[in-house]
This record gives C-alpha cells, sequence and structure tokens, in this order.
C-alpha cells in the first residue's frame, strides 16, 4: 500500500449570500430555503480548509509548497469572495451559493493551479454546524487494465 500524506491550510473569507433559484417560483423558494432566502441576503464567515497531497521530498521533508499554496488561494478565492456578495460573482449567475457548490467551485478553481502535489480534498466551513467537502471519488478514476 502506497503511503499519502496530506497538508491542509486553513482559508478565511467573510462574504454575503442569499440562497435562491429562479428555477423555482417564490414561494417554494421561501420552503426550501427557509430564512436563508431573505431577499436582503446574510453573511457568514466562512473557512476553507484546501487539503493537498504530494510526493514526500526526503531532503526537506515537504510534500508541497505552502507558500506558493497560499499565494495561489488568496488570489483565486479570498481576494475574490472577501467581503462579497457571492450572489453578485458571475460563477454564481445560474447556480445557487450553496455550501455544496461552493466547494465544488473551488476545488475547481485550484485543481489544475496547485503549485507542488495534488489537490486533494476542499472543506468548507458555512456555520457552526454546517460543513461542506468536495474531493474526487476513487470510483471515478479510470481502472488499470
Ligand atoms: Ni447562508
Amino acid at each position: 500500500m502506497k503511503e499519502k500524506i496530506c497538508v491542509t491550510r486553513p482559508y478565511r473569507f467573510c462574504a454575503a449570500h442569499r440562497l435562491h433559484t429562479n428555477a423555482l417560483p417564490d414561494d417554494v423558494n421561501r420552503k426550501i430555503y427557509d430564512k436563508c432566502n431573505n431577499p436582503n441576503g446574510h453573511g457568514h464567515n466562512y473557512t476553507v480548509f484546501v487539503t493537498v497531497t504530494g510526493e514526500l521530498d526526503p531532503k526537506t521533508g515537504d510534500v508541497t509548497d505552502v507558500e506558493a499554496l497560499d499565494r495561489l488561494v488568496n488570489r483565486k478565492i479570498v481576494e475574490r469572495f472577501d467581503h462579497r456578495h457571492l450572489n453578485h460573482d458571475p460563477a454564481f449567475q445560474q447556480v445557487v451559493t450553496t455550501g455544496e457548490n461552493l466547494v465544488k467551485f473551488i476545488w475547481d478553481e485550484l485543481v489544475n493551479d496547485v503549485p507542488v502535489g495534488q489537490l486533494e480534498k476542499i472543506g468548507l466551513i458555512e456555520t457552526r454546524d454546517n460543513y461542506f467537502e468536495y474531493q474526487e471519488s476513487v470510483l471515478s478514476e479510470p481502472q488499470a487494465t
């Protein structure tokens, strides 16, 4: 069995959002999303956990370049969302700003740009009781023949 070593870094941003889909009538939106459908929106202090795995460098003892990862996540995620209204972001014009959709979006933004190693998982704390995760399923990888 091959070893796997992961590094996780937390990043934080504060943002407003409103859970609402134009695909459903207003009364259904209110029923599904309840107070999160409030037309004025509401805010969260989000924490994003970015987990990277890679080959252990025997000289440095590292699997990734943490400073380069910080620069990437700050540039592509934190600066984009911090103190913004997520529903105004171009990525969320047709996509509801749920935690599920946010972790998927953050994964897609980072997956091809991780400086050293590979993206393993994205975690997102939205509230004390809401935590979301995205990772690629092992089952979706091509099977060896
Ligand atoms: Ni919310």
